[in-house]
Order: structure tokens, then C-alpha cells, then sequence
């Protein structure tokens, strides 16, 4: 159970001060039924709607971004912008964080939300979630680069990779789809076969693809059954 205040102003939409005025105003339904007191307390899951339009309260929230490059994967940083920046007013206020990292130039798709359960069931490799980039390379991948991805790369560093599916593309792009998230690891696979990456874009999580419409820096809530896209194999 949990404040009717504190569950508006879970939303993002206000203020519990705002919150509370909104109640005291006769302003605020929970399941259909006028709530006059901010302190009543309501069930997790309870339909509030303000001036009759329904209101997300869930307490946790999940969306997909278009990470422009430049914009780095982090909640705050003194000097460069975070993909927090790319956030609207409201969607800023729901204590929102990237699920993982994108380097600073690797665009495309990356997951927020303020449910660390979630965050950990994408990023640990224990889940196999797997993750799709389409990389621009300084020449063509071949076969003898796809069998060695198949195996199991050792990078330069002797770190070893788990088995990783590559598809050489049209010219130098390639789709490579891998299973684990250690620091720059695609770059560094693809390097790691003489073929530096020049691009990085991320294309989907499990079978949730970026959606196309988005744009650059757009970013957008998640449906229940996207969300469930992740955690399924294309
Ligand atoms: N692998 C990389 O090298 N960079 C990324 O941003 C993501 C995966």
C-alpha cells in the first residue's frame, strides 16, 4: 500500500506538493471512485486518473532510446552530456537509468529504467541476452572471420569471448550479435580479426528492435510485450 501523493507523483508528473493539491482539489480518481485525501493509501497496480485521464503510476517504468553519438551512457557527468539529457521534463523525473553502456560513439538502441532487477536480467551474461550491432568495418569480413567469432575469440589482452555470431553484410558491414557486454567488446572483436571498426550501431536486445521512427536522441516508453521482446531469441 502506498500514499496516493507519493503514488501521483511517482509519474512523473508532478510534484507531491503538486500532488497534493490536485487531491485536495477533487481532482484525482483511484479506480474510478473521487480521492479526497493524499494520505489514504492504495494498492500498487490501483487506476489513478487525474481530470478523468488515466495517469501511469507503476513504480517501475522502461523505455527504448536512439543514442545519438556524442552523448555518453551515464546518469551524470561534470563536463559531457549523458543520455539523461535526451530526456523530456517528466521522463527525467522518474530516476531513470541506461541499462549498460554504449560507448560515447555507438549509436542506436539502449534500454532505461529505474528497475535494477531488470537492468541486471539484460546485462549479465548468465541471461544470454543477446545484442545486435551492424558495424561498418575497414574492410570485408570473410569466412575465416565468421568460424573464429563462432569459436570463441581471444582478444589481444587474452580476454576471452564467449562464441558470437558474425554475418558479413554488403561491403565492409557486418551484423554481430553477441551475448556479453565487456568494455569496447565488439570493437575489439572485430579488431582483434585486423578489421578495425569504423561504426557502431546497436539494433536490437534479445528480439525488441530499435524502432526506425525514433530519430536520433527520440526516445520512447515500451510497450508490456516489447518488454517481454527482450528476454525472447529472434
Ligand atoms: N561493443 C563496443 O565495442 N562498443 C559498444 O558501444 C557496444 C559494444
Amino acid at each position: 500500500m502506498i500514499r496516493l501523493d507519493r503514488l501521483l507523483a511517482r509519474s512523473g508528473l508532478y510534484s507531491r506538493s503538486e500532488a497534493r493539491r490536485l487531491i485536495r482539489a477533487g481532482r484525482v480518481a483511484v479506480d474510478g471512485e473521487a480521492a479526497a485525501s493524499p494520505e489514504a493509501k492504495y494498492p500498487d497496480g490501483c487506476a489513478v486518473s487525474v481530470d478523468g485521464e488515466a495517469v501511469n503510476c507503476a513504480e517501475f517504468r522502461y523505455f527504448m532510446m536512439d543514442k545519438r553519438a556524442g552523448a555518453l551512457s551515464a546518469t551524470e557527468d561534470a563536463g559531457q552530456g549523458t543520455v539523461l539529457d535526451l530526456l523530456t521534463g517528466w521522463q527525467r523525473a522518474l530516476g531513470l537509468f541506461p541499462v549498460g553502456r554504449l560507448d560515447k560513439d555507438t549509436t542506436g538502441l539502449l534500454l532505461l529504467t529505474n528497475d535494477g532487477g531488470f537492468a541486471h536480467r539484460v546485462i549479465s551474461p548468465k541471461y544470454g541476452v543477446v545484442k545486435t550491432y551492424l558495424a561498418l568495418t575497414a574492410s570485408p569480413m570473410g569466412a575465416e572471420d565468421v568460424a573464429a567469432f563462432s569459436e570463441g575469440l581471444v582478444l589481444s589482452d587474452g580476454t576471452r569471448c564467449l562464441p558470437a555470431v558474425l554475418e558479413p553484410l554488403e561491403g565492409c558491414l557486418c551484423r554481430v550479435l553477441v551475448s556479453e557486454g565487456k568494455y569496447h567488446q565488439v570493437k575489439r572483436m572485430l579488431a582483434s580479426r585486423g578489421k578495425p571498426c569504423l561504426s557502431l550501431r546497436r539494433t536490437a536486445i534479445g528480439a525488441l528492435e530499435l524502432d526506425a521512427g525514433l530519430g536520433e536522441g527520440g526516445c520512447r516508453e515500451l510497450r508490456q510485450f516489447e518488454k517481454e521482446l527482450v528476454f525472447s531469441s529472434s
